[in-house]
């Protein structure tokens, strides 16, 4: 970044951050160096030494010549597949640093979810996740023509970090752009109520359609490293994983008074956790002595039930991760959440709107992937009629590589887009991110 863009961010920051007045010129000046240069797009190869790196040490770890086998088969696999859906983006590590904030929560895959609305005039938008506002921020700033902004959150904490942020943004612009409207609206509320808030803001938005709509799913780094939340394998907490702490339902009501049988669906199928039998059985035995009430409770029932007890990735660490992954998702309803709100969230796109989602895991790909098909009412039989490379697209847009057209609409993703190398290094919590994109007729 030149020495002009970095003066702007540094400006951008103080009036995110102080709510200090400057002039109408350095705020227009600002956001134009901002946006171009996140969005300055350079070729950028991605090499496989990394990932090749990650196989030899994951073997040197492994005494198991049998384990050692199939991780490396996985990591192959896994490197052919993220060469394939590597974002070409250039990482913009300044914008990263400005919008991100490691006290709260780092936006993922940022240059490019401003990429996907970039081409766009953009004068109404819904962030379903706010989580600390890293993405609507810089949404904001970019598109000085939103006029309807709506943020939503389940998540009190988040919510009101966010709102802050917000409400600063919308003084700011309001106050030093006469010519700008921009009425913000946030709520803690589910992303699953998208069409009664969009309606409540304005009730003829929801026949006109919103231009813009993002989901980011999963949880902030505000939820992940307060012990408390209960979403932390590493720190001890009660069991609790509410993303909406008014709901009633905790992971430990679940590990202490759900049926046996439903304890080892929730392992499998939301964990797809392989010793899912094991574990089921040894939560179920634990209520004899009390039950579990604490993270660490949990933690400790899994590393005995782990063999031989190692930690590291391949370990214990893992069957953690997922079984943690498996409670959250029931607690909160994640997947039937997301596919019934992914439908709803399609509804309210105004005609050439477009809908981004970053997932984190497997389960819910799949359900992004699947539901972005029957929109468009494609069946994955038909997807290879149906491919259509961005070559002939008429709007080319360089990050577009293929498409799948459909007679509802259009997904511009048809591999979805993974962080880049640059971003996966100085955030780890990147990496499993996967950013699908779908455009309404
Ligand atoms: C990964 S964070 C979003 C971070 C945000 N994009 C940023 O740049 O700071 C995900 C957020 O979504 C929220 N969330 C998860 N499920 C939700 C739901 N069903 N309805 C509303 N918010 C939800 C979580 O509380 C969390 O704050």
């Amino acid at each position: 970044m030149s020495s002009h863009a970095t003066t702007a961010a540094t400006v951008v920051k103080q009036l995110l951050y102080h709510h200090r007045s400057f002039t109408l010129t350095s705020l227009h000046f600002n956001r134009r160096r901002i946006s171009s240069s996140l969005l300055a797009v350079s070729s950028y190869s991605t090499t496989l030494s990394s990932s090749t790196r990650n196989t030899k040490k994951l073997n040197r770890k492994d005494n198991s010549v049998s384990s050692s086998i199939s991780n490396n088969r996985r990591a192959l696999t896994d490197s052919v597949v993220k060469r394939r859906t590597r974002s070409d983006k250039k990482f913009d590590e300044d914008s990263f640093r400005q919008f991100g904030d490691t006290g709260t929560h780092i936006p993922v895959m940022l240059g490019e979810v401003l990429q996907v609305f970039y081409s766009r005039k953009v004068h109404t938008f819904v962030d379903c996740t706010l989580g600390a506002a890293g993405h609507s921020s810089a949404i904001l700033q970019t598109h000085p023509e939103i006029q309807t902004y709506i943020g939503l959150d389940c998540d009190p904490v988040a919510h009101e970090k966010a709102k802050a942020k917000i409400d600063l943004i919308q003084t700011a612009t309001n106050s030093h752009d006469s010519t700008s409207n921009l009425k913000a609206h946030t709520f803690l509320r589910n992303f699953k109520n998208i069409r009664s808030t969009v309606s409540e803001v304005d009730e003829k938005l929801l026949i006109s359609g919103v231009e813009g709509i993002l989901m980011d799913l999963g949880m902030s780094s505000m939820q992940v490293n307060n012990a408390n939340r209960g979403f932390s394998v590493l720190c001890d907490g009660p069991l609790d994983m509410r993303m909406d702490p008014q709901a009633s339902l905790t992971a430990e009501d679940i590990l202490n008074s759900w049926p046996e049988a439903e304890i080892g669906k929730i392992l499998r199928d939301y964990g797809e956790e392989n010793n899912w039998r094991a574990l089921q059985k040894r939560i179920v035995k634990a209520r004899l002595s009390g039950g579990l009430h604490t993270t660490g409770d949990l933690v400790d029932l899994i590393r005995s039930c782990s063999s031989g007890g190692k930690g590291g990735r391949q370990g214990w660490i893992k069957t953690a991760t997922r079984v943690f992954q498996a409670l959250r998702i029931a607690v909160n309803d994640e997947l039937k959440t997301l596919e019934s709100s992914l439908y709803d969230c399609y509804r309210c796109l105004a005609p050439g709107g477009r809908l981004a989602v970053i997932s984190f895991h497997s389960l819910e790909d799949r359900i992004v992937k699947q539901t972005f098909l029957n929109i468009i009412n494609t069946n994955v039989s038909d997807e290879n009629n149906k491919n259509v490379s961005s070559e002939n697209y008429d709007e080319k847009e360089t990050w577009v590589k293929q498409m799948i057209h459909g007679v509802g609409g259009t997904i511009l993703t048809k591999r979805p887009v993974t962080p880049s190398e640059d971003e996966e290094k100085l955030n780890v919590r990147c990496r499993s991110a996967k950013l699908r994109v779908i455009q309404r007729h």
